[in-house]
């Protein structure tokens, strides 16, 4: 888990553009496992296929890239997920990439759907 990223939340919120958006998509079958799919062409190499940031790039990024209990934590709503897949650390610093340039917003829903399942 990530202290930044949860203070910076705490303190600021979310970002207003991301704030109270909702997955547009259905949950299917089909969605979910794009999710998985793309998680793990996309993450997984940090976070590991499980979410234990055991990843060969993610082994030793420091704060480390743990998220297997993420979609549990009641800070996990959708927007938070999205904003942080979009963003990724670089609003305070962290190895975390941001992804809105590579994967299109359908596909980050779909990895949010995933992840929320964790
Ligand atoms: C280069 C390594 C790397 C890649 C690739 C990566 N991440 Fe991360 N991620 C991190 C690190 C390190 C953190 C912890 C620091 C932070 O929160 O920014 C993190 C944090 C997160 C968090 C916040 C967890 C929390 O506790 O709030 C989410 C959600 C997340 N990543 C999702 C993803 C998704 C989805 C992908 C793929 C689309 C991805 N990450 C790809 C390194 C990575």
């Amino acid at each position: 888990m990530s202290t930044n990223r949860h203070r910076f939340v705490m303190q600021n919120g979310v970002d207003p553009s991301y704030a109270s958006r909702v997955n547009p998509l259905k949950h299917t079958a089909k969605n979910a496992g794009d999710g998985k799919r793309l998680y793990e062409q996309n993450c997984a190499l940090c976070h590991g296929q499980t979410g234990m940031g055991n990843g060969e790039a993610g082994k030793n990024l420091d704060p480390p890239a743990n998220i297997a209990a993420f979609g549990k934590r009641p800070m996990a709503t959708e927007d938070t997920c999205y904003w942080s897949t979009a963003e990724g650390g670089v609003p305070f610093g962290t190895g975390m990439p941001p992804f809105k340039g590579n994967l299109k917003e359908d596909e980050i829903w779909k990895i949010v759907m995933y992840l929320r399942e964790f």
